[in-house]
């Protein structure tokens, strides 16, 4: 019989979809990654389509992810001051609506900093962070288990946009999702919606989601925070061409591609492009791609929405708004929503 400590590591893509992983006492890992290399998959379509694109969750390998973590400090990028403000200023009003007891399951939770300020005046009966960086996963709950030793963790290994089945294990509880960072104006509208209707169904009948939403603004604050002097955000979009050099064998020169955001008015969203400066051709995973000079790869759109046109799409979806706390200084909504 196959001896699971020889067995050589499977490649992270594989599915593993099997009996739970303890962290740590009162921490379990639950796996719900599917088997294909999808990363290879969207880059090679992206790169034939016109016009050319790839889908920003690529962003986030290592260094992405921590680029991403510089640009949340940045004076231009006000998301993550503003919701970490409203809900310092409010975590009690918020876990009053949220009730105690219930199962907290958050979407990209990244490092789990944010859901923080909620545990401590939330004590919920199961806290379950998904994410799909294993490593920034299995750091986030051994640290949050040596934090708070009283919490039970069921972490679930997922691409939080797929549909993933949740684990039943732990205490049964009404369920509450968390979506903070406006990470939901990352989703073409369809998309939200579609992601929205499967957390009503995850939640269930009275259950709720608890979210971000960054609001609209003037153009100007709107465009620097995606294009900020210091050029982080050009990082964070350059490094996607690295990634692809890493790990599909591209022969990508970043120098020959500029960042480029702007704010689209019709579709009241930011667009981040990569654009080629000369004409080139580009070898991936050994195929080749042609760029004709100035032509733009689309890496990410990021929707700004007012508090009514949110809370029209969630309601296509089955919740209803049940609260609002809006940041004093910039446009910035945390919303609380429940299926009804
Ligand atoms: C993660 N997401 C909400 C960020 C945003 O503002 O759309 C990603 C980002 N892209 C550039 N800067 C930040």
């Amino acid at each position: 019989m196959a001896n699971e400590r020889s067995a050589p590591p499977l490649p992270l893509t594989a599915a593993r979809i099997g009996a739970p992983r303890s962290l740590a006492p009162r921490a379990r890992l639950h796996t719900r990654i599917p088997v294909a290399d999808r990363f290879r998959e969207d880059v090679l379509a992206g790169l034939a389509a016109r016009p050319k694109r790839i889908p920003p969750k690529y962003f986030y390998d290592e260094r992405g992810s921590r680029l991403f973590e510089l640009i949340c400090e940045l004076p231009e990028y006000a998301i993550t001051r503003v919701e970490t403000t409203l809900m310092e200023r409010h975590r009690q009003e918020i876990a009053a609506c949220l009730g105690t007891g219930v199962w907290l399951i958050e979407y990209g939770s990244g490092n789990s900093r944010k859901s923080r300020l909620l545990l401590e005046a939330l004590r919920p009966a199961v806290y379950m962070p998904v994410d799909i960086s294993l490593e920034m996963l299995e750091h986030a709950v051994r640290q949050l288990a040596l934090d708070f030793p009283w919490l039970h963790i069921e972490a679930v290994w997922a691409d939080y946009a797929d549909a993933w089945e949740l684990p039943q294990s732990g205490p049964q509880a009404r369920r509450v999702a968390y979506f903070p960072g406006s990470s939901i104006g990352n989703f073409d509208p369809e998309d939200a919606q579609r992601f929205l209707a499967r957390t009503a169904r995850q939640v269930g009948e009275g259950g709720g989601l608890l979210i971000g939403i960054d609001l609209k603004r003037e153009v100007d604050r709107l465009t620097r925070a995606y294009d900020d002097a210091g050029g982080v955000t050009a990082q964070f979009n350059l490094n996607l061409l690295l990634r692809i050099n890493r790990e599909l064998k591209g022969d990508f020169v970043p120098e020959r591609f500029r960042h480029v955001a702007f704010y689209n008015e019709a579709f009241s969203r930011i667009e981040m492009h990569l654009q080629s400066v000369v004409h080139q051709q580009v070898t991936v995973a050994g195929r080749r791609f042609c760029f004709f000079a100035g032509e733009a790869m689309h890496t990410e759109n990021s929707y700004k929405y007012s508090v009514q046109d949110f809370e029209a799409l969630a309601r296509c979806a089955g919740f209803r708004l049940k609260q609002s706390w809006i940041g004093a200084e910039e446009p910035f909504a945390v919303l609380y929503l429940e299926v009804s």
